[in-house]
């Protein structure tokens, strides 16, 4: 069958990896792409142009589409397929508010009990500095909206909090203020259709720009997984009083959920609270996730859209993926430096953000490679990750070095 993947980034990277692997594809499209993506055939259509990539999978025949971003998935890129008759997997618009609107999302979890952070939304901002000046901190201040995981700010201060609420409301605007959650905070995925949910192995995104979880918040600068700490036990806690109670809750909404749903959590000393929802795959997760699931990735979807759940299988070795970014990443990104990959690479690369200028591969985006490495233990993991991270050549890059450092917790 012809499979379509949609978008350009790290996770669709490993996504169409994952797809050409499966007995069930004999070949693979990704729009846009990048040029990092040899696994598949680039289709220089945007991510965002939804008509664009209906007609093309009508043309081409694609039998499955999946979404990577999200920014598709809230243009309503499953609507348009869906009404043309074409198979896809993820939300439809509406669904995916629970990702694009953080409003939306505290709506449902305040409606249906889900543990949560307690928040509070306001649009004018006099009410939210009044509210701000009546809390402790540090407070979290969301943005409403989709900001790339770059639109929350933990204030430490009054003073930072309240300068973040002068720059967000220098245009008319939402915000979500909410209590600071303290604990270990974990991804957790799951590939749902309405009542059929199979869980992912969970991973550890490392939000923080730079070591020890300094600096801003980014989409993601590296990952691990398994993680030690989230046994089976918090697990099943995460899956039974976060994931099916919202896929219940929608659906008795009338807003059915279907594709990954991937819940933000932390692990508190009062049990698993959301910190947030996504309507997609992780990115970086899924450059950790996808390397270790050995069942049949497309056959997994079907299987769920087709209102079937099936075991999965996983590798039990550990991979590390780390995230290799412009410098300056995330308040700006480089583009155009010249990236030298040599021969003895021994780690899978994902290429995020690169182009190629007469033949010479460059940076294209803020996050620009996650490499990924397998290990018998974590630290082996970690260490092949690291080697491999130092062979790349290239001025204009950054990493952390302390990606899985919490992984022996
Ligand atoms: P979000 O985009 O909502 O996932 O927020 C980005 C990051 O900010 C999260 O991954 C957390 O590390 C941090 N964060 C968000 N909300 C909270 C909270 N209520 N308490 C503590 N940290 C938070
Ligand atoms: N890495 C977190 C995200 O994909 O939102």
């Amino acid at each position: 069958m012809k499979v379509l993947i949609v978008g350009k980034g790290g996770r669709e990277h490993a996504i169409a990896w994952k797809s050409a692997q499966s007995n069930l594809v004999s070949e693979v499209f990704i729009a846009p792409g990048n040029v990092g993506m040899s696994e598949g055939t680039l289709v220089p259509i945007n991510d965002d142009d939804i008509e664009g990539l209906a007609n093309f999978a009508e043309k081409e025949k694609i039998d499955l589409t999946i979404v990577g971003p999200e920014n598709a998935l809230a243009l309503g890129i499953v609507d348009e397929f869906e009404k043309r008759g074409l198979k896809i997997f993820g939300p439809s618009k509406l669904a995916s508010q629970i990702e694009s609107s953080k409003d939306f999302a505290k709506k449902i979890m305040k409606k249906y009990n889900i543990p949560t952070a307690k928040s509070e939304t306001f649009d004018n901002k006099e009410n939210a500095i009044d509210y701000i000046k009546t809390k402790s901190i540090p407070i979290v201040i969301k943005e409403d909206g989709l900001k790339a995981g770059k639109g929350v700010t933990v204030a430490f201060t009054q003073d930072e909090a309240l300068e973040t609420l002068e720059s967000i409301f220098s245009v008319p605007n939402k915000v979500v203020i909410e209590e600071y959650l303290e604990g270990f905070e974990f991804s957790l995925i799951a590939v749902v259709n309405g009542d059929i949910v199979v869980p992912l192995e969970v991973a550890q995104d490392h939000k923080r720009v730079f070591d020890g979880d300094k600096g801003a918040n980014t989409g993601g600068m590296g990952v691990y997984s398994p993680v030690k700490k989230i046994n089976k036990f918090i697990v099943d806690e995460a899956i039974n009083k976060i994931i099916k109670p919202t896929l219940k809750g929608m659906k008795s909404d009338g807003i059915p959920f279907k594709g990954f749903l991937f819940a933000g959590v932390m692990l508190t000393d009062v049990g698993v609270k959301t910190i947030e929802f996504n309507a997609r795959l992780g990115d970086p997760e899924a450059e950790v996730i996808l390397p270790r699931l050995k069942t049949d990735f497309i056959k997994l979807i079907l299987n769920v859209l087709d209102n079937k759940s099936i075991p999965l299988e996983w590798d039990e070795r550990h991979a590390v993926a780390v995230v290799m970014a412009s410098k300056n990443y995330p308040e700006s990104s480089t583009i155009g430096a010249e990236i030298k990959i040599p021969d003895d690479i021994d780690a899978k690369i994902f290429h995020m953000g690169t182009k190629m200028e007469n033949g010479i591969l460059k940076t294209n985006g803020g996050r620009v490679l996650a490499l990924m490495s397998y290990g018998e233990t974590l630290s082996e993991a970690k260490q092949k990750a690291y080697e491999n991270v130092d062979k790349i050549e290239c001025a204009k890059l950054f990493y952390r070095t302390d990606i899985a450092s919490k992984g022996e917790m």
